[in-house]
């Protein structure tokens, strides 16, 4: 019997193994995943080459173990790129010893979980792929919100008779579709930012691209540059966002612990105050606008999307490429369909135009650039266990369904409050009062039956948490801009999770509160990025630091970890969160 098992080896998945070494360094821990290699997203096998991160250099990197500079061949103001973040991942796995307690090519399947026998531990059967089962104490869940394709389904894909691949498969197909003579013309499907990553690495490799961006679905993202005029500064916009005073402008409905609940509450709750905030989220659209040119050129114009950054998530991006990707859509050879997909026929893509018959577009291969299926990459049994602990199915009972959609009322009456405008959603148009809901294409009908991720924190399957079994976490089914920041704290909140040691936790225990705040989470997370990842899981920018707050607060940690005003207005770095293992270590002491 093992007694932790992570499942996953890409950041998450590491950290936490680091993590749970760190408090203990005897302790038992495998870790699993399916790659051949290590890193996950940032895997070996997943690299294309104009990969790199949205991040900039030390933006990206753990507080324990600092990118160097010199042995990752990177410069200060760079993106990182695929290439590094797979040597710097592999490297921090060394460096913490982590390398040889990860499994490759082990694909979990199903999991069992096993009801405590005379007094015993509960324990997981994992069963994988080859047929073999392990069994642990405890488990951790790090499999990634980016690992499952989602491959449009388009009429006549069978007669297509050309490369159809996902842009998941790039890494190890680049050479197959960028240096074939044959494939001259490339036809890329999706919005956002692995659509433009893929339109950048064709038309860069001088291939003719038609670009097919849905008209029935949320539109193009915000795929912004990295950096952006505040005033008369320079400002790094990755940085903007852990700034307490930008993160005040974002609406918050669970406790606030930075110290300026008197301005949050200023901000939201009183006419001037909300004014302010309004022209705040105004000026940040504006500022998006100017800094995208979309309306410099009437061919960028059909990439100028739909709504105020404030929708949208981290279903958005960094313009990383090193030169102007817009070049190639003025100069023609990036040929942008706001159209839907009619069907595909021979080496041919058919699209709705205005017009009667859609009209048909010559392809010499076609990457889709669909994002990801909110399908797990693995399944818990029976699956109305899955349901119940808030991994996303289709299995739900009446009644199941019935318990969750009245503490969703609830939770959106808490939210609706407090925030009435966050339930109404984005409107029509900046200009428009009428409110568009949540998009229908942007959750195509192949992924409408998966219900969202449903964990206490974000991180505890509800039901297990409610009943004291504190056996199974789940790391990273979260989406965010300063990652490695909020993947080092759920690591410490997961190990004093195993260990029962969440003061907070053990209250909302007593006042039956854990399934409320559970809902309250995640219906937070939907209204608040209906056009990211929030209707999937948590998708927080604006309000990254007080969900750290909120970690920090349960692990009885400091939150204000600058002073003065500089804790208002300079941004949170990973260096303020270095040796929080050990603070916290030497606290509960
Ligand atoms: C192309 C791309 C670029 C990105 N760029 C950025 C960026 O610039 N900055 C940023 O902060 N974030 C970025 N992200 C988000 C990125 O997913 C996270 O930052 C980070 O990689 C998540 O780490 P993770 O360990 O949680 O998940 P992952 O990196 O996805 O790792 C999960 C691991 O779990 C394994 N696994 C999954 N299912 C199973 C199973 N059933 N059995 C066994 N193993 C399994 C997978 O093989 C994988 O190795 C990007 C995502 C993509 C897709
Ligand atoms: N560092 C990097 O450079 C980098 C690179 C790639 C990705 N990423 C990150 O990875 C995450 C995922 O990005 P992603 O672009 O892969 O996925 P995504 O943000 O989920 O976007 C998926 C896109 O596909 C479209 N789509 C989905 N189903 C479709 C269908 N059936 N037909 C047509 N279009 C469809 C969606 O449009 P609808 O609105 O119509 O649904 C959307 O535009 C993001 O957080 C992103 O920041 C980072």
């Amino acid at each position: 019997m093992i007694d932790t098992l992570i499942i996953g080896a890409g950041p998450s998945g590491l950290c936490a193994a680091k993590t749970f070494l760190q408090y203990d360094p005897d302790a038992d821990i495998v870790i699993i995943d399916a790659n051949k290699t290590i890193g996950g997203v940032w895997s070996r096998e997943r690299l294309y080459p104009t990969l790199k991160t949205n991040n900039l250099f030390s933006t990206v990197d753990f507080s324990d173990f600092p990118m160097d500079a010199l042995r990752f061949g990177i410069n200060p103001g760079e993106h990182v790129t695929g290439e590094t973040m797979h040597s710097y991942i592999k490297a921090y796995a060394d460096h913490f010893n982590l390398t040889h307690r990860v499994r490759f090519n082990t694909r979990v399947k199903e999991i069992t979980h096993r009801e405590p026998v005379d007094e015993g531990h509960t324990s997981w059967d994992i069963e994988i792929e080859n047929g073999e089962t392990l069994h642990c104490r405890k488990l951790v869940v790090a499999t990634g919100t980016q690992t499952n394709p989602h491959m449009p389904a388009i009429d006549g894909i069978e007669d297509f008779r050309a490369p159809f691949v996902h842009s998941s498969s790039l890494g190890e197909r680049t050479e197959e579709l960028m240096n074939n003579p044959e494939i001259k013309t490339i036809g890329v499907i999706g919005g956002s930012k692995s659509a433009y990553d893929a339109v950048f690495l064709a038309a860069s490799t001088g291939h003719d691209v038609e670009w097919i961006i849905r008209k029935s679905g949320r539109g193009p993202t915000w795929v912004v540059p990295a950096r952006t005029m505040m005033g008369p500064f320079l400002a790094l916009r990755e940085r903007l966002v852990t700034r307490r005073l930008m993160s005040l402008m974002s609406p918050w409905p669970f406790p606030d612990y930075s110290g300026f609940a008197w301005l949050r509450n200023f901000l939201h709750f009183s006419w001037l105050g909300k004014l302010v905030a309004q022209r705040f989220w105004g000026k940040v659209h504006a500022g998006s606008l100017r800094d995208c040119r979309y309306r410099e050129n009437e061919h960028y114009e059909v990439l100028e999307p739909e709504q105020n950054p404030f929708w949208y998530g981290t279903s958005s991006g960094v313009l990383n490429y090193g030169e102007d990707v817009l070049k190639y859509v003025s100069s023609g050879r990036v040929r942008i369909h706001r159209a839907d997909v009619s069907h595909l026929s021979d080496h041919t893509i058919h699209v709705r135009t205005d017009r009667y018959e859609p009209r048909p577009l010559a392809l010499d291969a076609i990457v889709a650039c669909t994002g990801y299926s909110a399908k797990p990459t693995l399944a818990f049994s029976p699956p109305s266990f899955q349901f119940d602990i808030g991994v996303p199915s289709t299995s739900a009972t009446k009644s199941q369904s019935a318990f969750w959609g009245q503490l969703d009322e609830r939770a959106d009456l808490i939210i609706g409050s407090q925030y009435p405008r966050l339930l109404l959603g984005p409107f029509q148009s900046p200009t428009s009062s009428t409110p568009k809901y949540f998009n229908p294409g942007a959750t195509s009908e192949a992924e409408a039956p998966y219900t969202p991720w449903r964990l206490y924190r974000g991180m505890a399957p509800p039901g297990l948490t409610a009943s004291g079994d504190h056996s199974l976490v789940f790391i990273s089914m979260f989406s965010g801009v300063s990652n490695t920041i909020r993947v080092e704290m759920q690591c410490l909140w997961a190990l004093a999770y195993f260990r029962n040691e969440l003061s907070e936790l053990k209250k909302d225990k007593e006042d039956k509160k854990i399934f409320l705040e559970t809902a309250l989470f995640q219906r937070y997370a939907r209204h608040r990025a209906p056009y990211g990842h929030g209707p999937s899981y948590p998708d927080l920018v604006a309000d990254q630091l007080p969900y750290w707050d909120l970690l920090l607060h349960d692990l009885r940690l400091e939150t204000r970890r600058k002073g003065g005003w500089h804790e208002l207005v300079e941004p949170y770095t990973q260096q303020d969160y270095a040796g929080l293992v050990d603070e916290w270590s030497s606290k509960r002491r």
